[in-house]
């Protein structure tokens, strides 16, 4: 914890693959010494953090989940108006600018707020750069038309010696920032959370706890977002939840103020 970071209570395999990992690149052969250089030498922890946690993403990460967004959620949030979307974990930014995207073609992006974070700020910096590799734009075209995207992909970025460049007009609504789910608490008020496949890597407890913090923070009937192997059974904290597609896991927020009057209705214990 002296860092700020808490990791105890990642799955297990998952952050044990995680170690080796480390250990090999940097050529340590005792845990103990790896340790001994993360207490002694904050640059070297800082240097090795993005290794602990798993980045992969991509742009329209499930396209279908997207199209769903496009027809269930984005019809309620138009009827706001101003919405907060809250993307935790959302690594390199791919995910935040499709987010972007699709509230620029539903005519929302004047009145909307994407909050975006993550625990690593090396990957919150690529985010807000929103300059990406060329070869990730064949699947970001791809992705963006099976999401149900009504332009060309190519109307979004410009191409620039080996590297995409996102249009700066989709960051004018996205505020990044540093934010662990684990040991930081509530962010903001959001009417949408995309959090996905950032909980797959914690166990359930930790889950439990940031469901909590999803619960405590998503407007009345607000909507969560969870990645495709991602569920709320089990959990104690889903009972805030009702699901509005079970296969691509996009939920709802109860009426709890009901579940307060008429417990039958499902409350918490
Ligand atoms: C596999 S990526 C998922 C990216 C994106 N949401 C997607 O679905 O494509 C997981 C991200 O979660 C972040 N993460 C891991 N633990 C976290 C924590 N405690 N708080 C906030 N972000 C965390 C990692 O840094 C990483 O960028």
């Amino acid at each position: 914890m002296k860092y700020g970071f808490d990791f105890r209570q990642y799955a297990e395999a998952s952050l044990a693959r995680r170690l080796d990992d480390i250990m090999t690149k940097h050529h340590f052969e005792d845990p103990m010494d790896l340790l001994k250089r993360i207490v002694q030498d904050r640059e070297f922890f800082r240097e090795i953090l993005p290794l602990f946690t798993i980045s992969t993403t991509e742009f329209f990460r499930d396209p279908e989940f997207f199209r769903l967004l496009r027809k269930k959620v984005i019809p309620v949030l138009k009827t706001y108006p101003h919405t907060n979307i809250w993307v935790a974990g959302c690594s390199t930014g791919e995910e935040v600018y499709s987010m972007a995207i699709l509230l620029k073609e539903e005519g929302l992006d004047e009145r909307s707020t994407i909050y975006a974070t993550d625990i690593n700020p090396i990957v919150l910096k690529k985010a807000k750069e929103g300059i990406f590799p060329v070869e990730t734009i064949k699947q970001f075209s791809k992705n963006y038309t099976e999401a149900g995207g009504t332009h060309s992909p190519s109307d979004y970025y410009t191409a620039d010696y080996g590297f995409a460049r996102f249009n700066p007009d989709l960051r004018e609504n996205m505020v990044f920032s540093e934010h662990n789910l684990v040991t930081d608490s509530f962010f903001t008020e959001a009417h949408l959370i995309l959090c996905r496949n950032v909980m797959i890597y914690f166990n359930r407890d930790l889950q439990d706890n940031v469901l909590r913090l999803f619960s405590s923070s998503l407007a009345h009937r607000g909507f969560l977002g969870l990645g495709s192997k991602e569920s709320l059974k089990f959990h104690s904290a889903g009972v805030d939840f009702e699901p509005l597609d079970e296969h691509w896991r996009l939920f709802q927020k109860k009426n709890l103020q009901l579940m307060k009057a008429h417990p039958h209705h499902g409350g918490r214990a």
